[in-house]
């Protein structure tokens, strides 16, 4: 099975009534059009399948989300998606509750109707499980440690997509060694820091993670966990790695699995 992976998006749209956050976020609102060519280049891969791995929207507002739905249903392909701490967030950054503006739950029920789920699921890949962790609030949902044992106890063909990368140190050390001012409190599964011992060391091919916008690749004892850059091109602004797509074909052998694909500027 060819699965194509996206890194952050970040959509925004023109019709969110936030003119001062749009003009702020301009980087991202003005990098939608860059995505019609990700649609063409992810076309011409024919997958099986396209899995985001969150922070579709810039922040959760009904226009974002419907502008976001919009541009991936112009895919010719399904798509899944693990949430995003943006996807959260109706008023910045961090789905902390704000005064006026819905809770996360009210939010996870508006992505829900309109037929995106969110939560913790399996993806039968020919002979290869993806498992998607929804991570959006650097923690995991309560029972999944338990899920994840029983989901990964027979073989080492299971694939974990979360948008935030495990808490392990050599992913730590990664982060910080690119950025130094990260807060790994946010950048790493700060409320799950024992999900790898106690779920997935031995038992898990690849992890890929997006929420940092740059791209890496550490190993932890034969487990490779990925960091995908944005899977768009920034307006006025250029984050390493933009504009890249990730292929994985669950059938193809050992090195020729996972495949990074990085698009030229036009
Ligand atoms: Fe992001």
């Amino acid at each position: 099975m060819k699965i194509v992976l996206l890194g952050d998006l970040h959509f925004i749209s023109p019709a969110d009534p936030d003119c001062e956050r749009r003009e702020r976020r301009r980087h991202f609102a003005e990098a939608w059009p860059s995505f019609e060519r990700v649609i063409s280049w992810v076309d011409a891969e024919s997958p099986d399948l396209v899995v985001s791995v969150g922070d579709i929207v810039d922040w959760y507002s009904d226009e974002n989300r419907d502008f976001a739905l919009e541009r991936l249903e112009s895919l010719n392909t399904p798509w899944i998606l693990t949430p995003g701490n943006h996807d959260f967030a109706p008023g910045g950054e961090d789905s902390v509750p704000q005064k006026g503006l819905p809770e996360p739950e009210e939010i996870r029920k508006k992505w829900e109707d309109c037929g995106v789920a969110l939560g913790n699921r399996s993806v039968d890949a020919d002979g290869a499980q993806l498992l998607l962790v929804d991570s959006h609030n650097s923690g995991v949902p309560e029972g999944t440690r338990d899920w994840l044992r029983r989901k990964t106890d027979n073989s080492m063909r299971n694939v974990v997509i979360t948008h935030v990368p495990l808490n392990v140190p050599s992913m730590s050390d990664y982060i910080l060694s690119i950025e130094p001012h990260r807060d790994l409190k946010k950048y790493v599964q700060s409320g799950a820091p024992d999900l790898f011992e106690a779920s997935l060391r031995g038992r898990v091919e690849a992890v890929f993670s997006g929420h940092l916008h740059f791209p890496g690749k550490v190993s932890v004892e034969g487990t490779d966990m990925y960091l995908l850059p944005l899977s768009i091109h920034a307006f006025e602004k250029s984050y390493p790695g933009e504009g890249s797509i990730c292929v994985l074909d669950t059938k193809a052998k050992d090195g020729a699995r996972v495949r990074m694909l990085k698009e030229g500027r036009h």
